[in-house]
């Protein structure tokens, strides 16, 4: 499984890259109205730190106006990937854009026939959103175990599922489980699912027993 950081913060993305964890990022028009910062010069330094795919949504909702804005998008590094919304408009920019050889991420996705149609129009990822759906009392993770069976039923269907919307750890261990090809997670969620109590007490009592060797390493 890949992992995606779900952030527009420049800070944050350097200290996860350099973890190795890091395989993409994904922004939206929310996260950089929290950074502050200006859109494009953003996604050019993310794609600078992290080699893998960089999501960068479009704000226009006709599919001629996102083609516009995908194209500008696309200009400024390799790894830009084009995030346009699951509507028709949004579908017809899709396949415009993955017949051009650009990876497209096809976003608020909440049902599994959004998904199908996603993936018959040529998407590169699908953005279940598991969060929101489990926030109005449906289940999220269901949904994603819904795609992955779809996705698996027929072979031309290869489009990532890309779990977002991640809330918990627990998200992430699911989404795992069933097979989601990629989680986009905050940073703070993907910073918690290296804890454990019980590493940090065997860590501490290992330091104590060693320090009463007297021994260094080098
Ligand atoms: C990812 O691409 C989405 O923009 C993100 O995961 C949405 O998460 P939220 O529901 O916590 O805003």
């Amino acid at each position: 499984m890949k992992f995606f950081v779900d952030t527009a913060e420049i800070s944050e993305i350097k200290e996860l890259a350099a973890s190795g964890l890091v395989d993409g990022v994904t922004t939206n028009p929310s996260l950089i109205a929290k950074s502050g910062r200006d859109f494009k010069k953003t996604i050019a330094e993310i794609c600078e730190i992290v080699p893998g795919p960089v999501s960068a949504e479009v704000a226009a909702t006709d599919t001629e106006g996102m083609l516009a804005e995908a194209r500008e998008l696309a200009k400024i590094a390799k790894n830009v990937t084009i995030k346009v919304p699951l509507t028709l408009d949004g579908l017809k920019a899709c396949k415009a854009l993955s017949s051009d050889g650009l990876m497209v991420n096809v976003t608020l996705c909440f049902n599994a026939n959004q998904a199908l149609l996603a993936a018959k129009a040529g998407a590169t990822f699908v953005s279940p959103f598991v969060g929101r759906l489990d926030d109005i009392g449906e289940d999220g993770m269901l949904l994603i175990r819904e795609i992955r069976q779809i996705y698996d039923n027929y072979q031309n269907l290869t489009t990532d599922i890309l779990a977002a919307s991640i809330r918990t750890v627990n998200h992430v261990r699911e989404a795992a489980l069933i097979g989601a090809d990629v989680a986009t997670v905050p940073p703070s969620i993907l910073k918690a699912l290296v804890k454990h109590p019980l590493t940090d007490k065997g860590l501490e009592t290992f330091m104590a027993d060693w320090a009463k060797t007297g021994q260094k390493i080098v």
